[in-house]
């Protein structure tokens, strides 16, 4: 397992959108691994796979590791992550290993349920609320190239929006 360098904003690649997997095979299984191991060492509660410059609908999420010292580490990997509910409100103070040093409360869904492929490329589901909740949709929206600033001012995402078309323009 190696850890990845993180990409931190503003960085073009955090910004696009992220293509779905076919199956998570040996070569994925291996970078969920990395992703994990880099996510441990950042001392994140989560990681997308564009935020080390791999686009790809990859998530990592452990909500145990990086706030007690137990040592015990219980990473979920969800490939091709696919909001199926989402209800109710929740304010939460958010960070970002992508966004150093900086934390905003964001609104988002308080309940979410998500489907998509485990590490051994079976179909799975989980549903979240409270940290668990806005940590699948703040990763999620990482393979839609949204970062959780982008939530905070209609100005800003507005800002992001013409950046990212002007971007495919120029390609
Ligand atoms: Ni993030």
């Amino acid at each position: 397992m190696a850890v990845l360098p993180i990409l931190t904003a503003p960085d073009r690649r955090l910004k696009q959108i992220s293509k779905p997997i076919s199956e998570v095979d040996n070569a994925l299984r291996r970078f969920m691994d990395d992703m994990a191991e880099t996510m441990y060492d950042a001392e994140g509660i989560g990681l997308a796979a564009p935020q080390v410059g791999v686009l790809k609908r990859v998530i990592c999420i452990d909500l145990h590791y990086a706030h007690n010292d137990d040592g015990v580490k219980n990473p979920i990997f969800i490939a091709n992550p696919v909001i199926v509910h989402a209800s109710g409100e929740i304010v939460w103070k958010e960070g970002c290993l992508s966004v150093p040093e900086y934390h905003s409360e964001v609104t988002r869904f308080a309940h979410i349920v998500v489907q998509g492929l485990d590490r051994d490329n079976q179909a799975m589901e989980i549903s979240g609320e409270a940290l668990m909740a806005v940590c699948l949709q703040h990763e999620i929206d990482h393979l839609d190239g949204k970062l959780f600033i982008d939530h905070i001012s209609v100005l800003k995402r507005s800002i992001l929006l013409k950046k990212l078309k002007k971007q495919k323009e120029e390609k």
